[in-house]
């Protein structure tokens, strides 16, 4: 039987080339090999405060570049998060399986914690809901970028101990993270990740950055001592990646890039990477245009969650079954 695949993004903003590089491309590419199932996880987006009609805006984009960036309806399951209850009923029931202080572990959430004032308890409880996006579908792999291995390996966990207490329930998921590109860092700090929460605009590159926008952002973007473009990622970590970004988006080896652009410098080897960026993004924001607004993405979204729904429903079944919640 073909492997199942699940992952989700939340639609908190416009994605980064990071997003696209480090994950979206390969859901794309595991389309051939996997059943699978992609998800905007609107749940997740309200941990922190959203504004209303920019959520559902943020929504409809997230859903229209999955689309655009050649996820294929026809193939694979795309569906909005908050359609389907089964994810709240077993992320709750997963809240009363995982412990306090695995949560209090998390990196990700002391991160987010000391940069607010007010903390939800949902920002805390987040990754029981991520555990029960993963284990409703019964997925064996799931394509993140770095940022999230800690989550998947607290999935595992919790799915391990359900098993024990109740009996076999869950597949046990394997995390898959890209060998290049599971961590696209800033344009301006490359000791940063590249994030659409930063600050400063000249960080990332947004999925939706018009050409003049991305040649602008890439000719800023900081560089290290000396003029030799060579992978090192101790000691000319900006130039490494603008090499990952450039091999990934112009399926060229970082290896043959330096051969390319030895004794030249940074200058050739920006330009040509501004358009190397360009190309890569330019069709998939075209076929954005052309579905955001459209009836045909809604069509598409209802189906998916209807197809989502029954899938779900088997395992949600199967836990209340275990755990003695009365028919
Ligand atoms: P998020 O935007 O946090 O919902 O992340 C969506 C997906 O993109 C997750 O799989 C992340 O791990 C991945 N991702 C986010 N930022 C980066 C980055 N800078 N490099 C590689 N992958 C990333
Ligand atoms: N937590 C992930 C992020 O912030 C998004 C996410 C939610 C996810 N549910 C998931 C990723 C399930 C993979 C599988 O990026």
């Amino acid at each position: 039987m073909a492997k199942r695949v699940l992952s989700g993004i939340q639609p908190s903003g416009t994605l980064t080339l990071g997003n696209y590089l480090g994950a979206m491309k390969h859901f794309v590419a595991l389309q051939d090999e996997a059943d699978c199932v992609f998800c905007v996880v609107d749940l997740h987006a309200i941990t922190v405060p959203q504004d209303p009609a920019e959520l559902r805006q943020n929504t409809l984009n997230l859903a229209a570049l999955y689309l655009a960036a050649g996820i294929d309806p026809t193939r694979s399951t795309l569906f909005v998060q908050s359609h389907v209850p089964a994810h709240a009923e077993l992320g709750w029931i997963l809240q009363c399986v995982v412990h306090y202080g695995e949560l209090g572990r998390m990196t990700q959430f002391k991160d987010k914690a000391s940069q607010r004032d007010v903390v939800t308890a949902g920002l805390f409880t987040y990754p029981a809901l991520m555990a029960a996006d993963i284990l409703l579908y019964q997925a064996d792999l799931v394509p993140v970028g770095e940022d999230q291995k800690q989550h998947l390996e607290l999935t595992r966990d919790i799915a391990e101990r359900f098993n024990q207490r109740y009996g076999e329930t869950f597949v046990i998921p394997e995390v898959y993270i890209p060998e290049v590109g599971g961590r696209i860092m800033s344009l301006e700090d490359p000791t940063k990740k590249m994030s659409k929460s930063d600050a400063s605009q000249g960080a990332f590159i947004s999925m939706l950055d018009n050409p003049d926008v991305i040649r602008k952002k890439i000719s800023r973007a900081v560089t290290d001592s000396g003029r030799e473009v060579r992978f090192d990622k101790e000691n000319k970590a900006a130039i490494s990646n603008l090499l990952t970004i450039y091999s990934l988006c112009a399926g060229v080896p970082i290896a043959e890039l330096e051969a390319r652009y030895e004794g030249q410098g940074y200058g050739p080897f920006k330009k040509d990477l501004a358009e190397a960026v360009v190309a890569a993004l330019e069709p998939i924001q075209v076929r954005y245009r052309e579905l955001v607004g459209s009836s045909e993405l809604r069509n598409i979204l209802r189906e998916g969650a209807e197809k989502a729904a029954a899938k779900a429903e088997v395992t949600l079944q199967k836990v209340k079954e275990r755990l003695g919640f009365l028919r």
